[in-house]
């Protein structure tokens, strides 16, 4: 379930004049997951029963609630190394445990339907826990997507023919998760070895099975598969902005982008298919993602584009990462 709103851009030229929306979404009610208040560079998090300080740059206003109170509060904080903010070492520094708690734990999920997931957390090398909780409302837009594909194939082929799904940078699988309760085939791909048995671990907690797990690089795996000719109803893809492929192959956000998009429109079938390009890195914006998709993908299909949200309880929001996202 998400909350929207919407900006509005005015594009205008001297021969037409037209709006295009940029959607602004946030998690609606996630029992599990909450912003508690964020500022001075960091975020306030419950993830369960625990509670976490972790860095978050774009919180770049003061506190609603005083240090003690967050300190009161946390079981744990993030706190940065000396490289944190670098080149290559972001988000590196170390967790220092305030109150006792497990170094791995599990949340639920539920959205519509039966989109319910229940995801193993843990607190990793960086800052990361396993989950980007602003990504809830493209795994509800995916479970949507993908029920409506499937009951489409339904109608056109009138056999149980599932849509197939394939998320490529794909972590922990919240995504790969979310189509698969939609019971798509899915495909996931990452390239380490370590995330994706994290992803399976979520997968047999979530009582699924039957998940395609592909260690590779990203760019390669779609190159292999254009050549096969093989097409999915679904495409997921989150790259970040660098990258290793399991046998060092460079991953480069600003280089290639755009290269891997146009490799990926050969492989998104032109009927009954969607896209969703998610984007965290570089300070892109949601438009620039459109067009990027909309130059790959060609102007068939609705398009829309916008921005994932956290909104803390004292009503400040941070947005963390940008999408665009195709129907057609
Ligand atoms: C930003 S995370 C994606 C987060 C995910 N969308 C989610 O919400 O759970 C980027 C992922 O890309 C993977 N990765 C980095 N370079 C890659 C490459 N060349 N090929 C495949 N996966 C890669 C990383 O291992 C990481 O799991």
């Amino acid at each position: 379930m998400r909350d929207k709103d919407s900006v509005k851009l005015y594009l205008c030229n001297e021969m037409s004049y037209n709006t295009q929306n940029i959607e602004i979404e946030t998690p609606g009610n996630w029992p599990d997951y909450e912003l508690l208040d964020s500022g001075n560079g960091f975020k306030l998090e419950r993830f369960g029963k625990h509670i976490l300080i972790r860095p978050e740059p774009k919180a770049l206003w003061s506190k609603s609630l005083q240090d003690k109170e967050w300190y009161d509060r946390a079981h744990t904080i993030f706190k940065p190394g000396a490289g944190f903010g670098k080149a290559g070492k972001e988000d590196s520094g170390t967790w220092e445990q305030l109150k006792k708690m497990p170094e791995q734990w599990n949340i639920k999920y539920t959205g519509a339907g039966k989109l319910h997931l229940n995801l193993r957390l843990g607190l990793t090398a960086f800052k990361h826990v396993g989950v980007f909780p602003e990504q809830a409302t493209n795994w509800d837009w995916i479970y949507s997507q993908s029920l409506k594909i499937a009951s489409n194939l339904h109608r056109d082929t009138n056999s149980q023919q599932h849509p197939k799904v394939l998320n490529i940078f794909a972590y922990t699988g919240g995504a790969t998760l979310a189509a698969r309760c939609a019971g798509a085939e899915v495909t996931h791909v990452d390239s380490v070895k370590q995330v994706v048995n994290w992803a399976k671990e979520n997968m047999a907690q979530s009582g699924l099975d039957n998940i395609r797990w592909i260690v590779d690089d990203a760019f390669k795996f779609v190159k292999r598969e254009a050549r096969r000719g093989n097409l999915y109803n679904g495409l997921i893809l989150d790259p970040p902005a660098y990258g290793h492929g399991p046998n060092g192959e460079r991953w480069k956000l600003d280089e290639l982008l755009f290269q891997l998009l146009q490799e990926c429109s050969k492989i998104v079938a032109p009927q009954n298919s969607f896209v969703v390009l998610n984007l965290y890195s570089n300070g892109y914006s949601a438009l620039l993602a459109k067009t990027a998709l909309e130059k790959a993908f060609g102007k068939d299909g609705n398009y829309s584009c916008g921005e994932l949200v956290l909104s803390d309880s004292f009503g400040k929001h941070i947005p963390l990462s940008v999408f665009a996202r195709l129907v057609r």
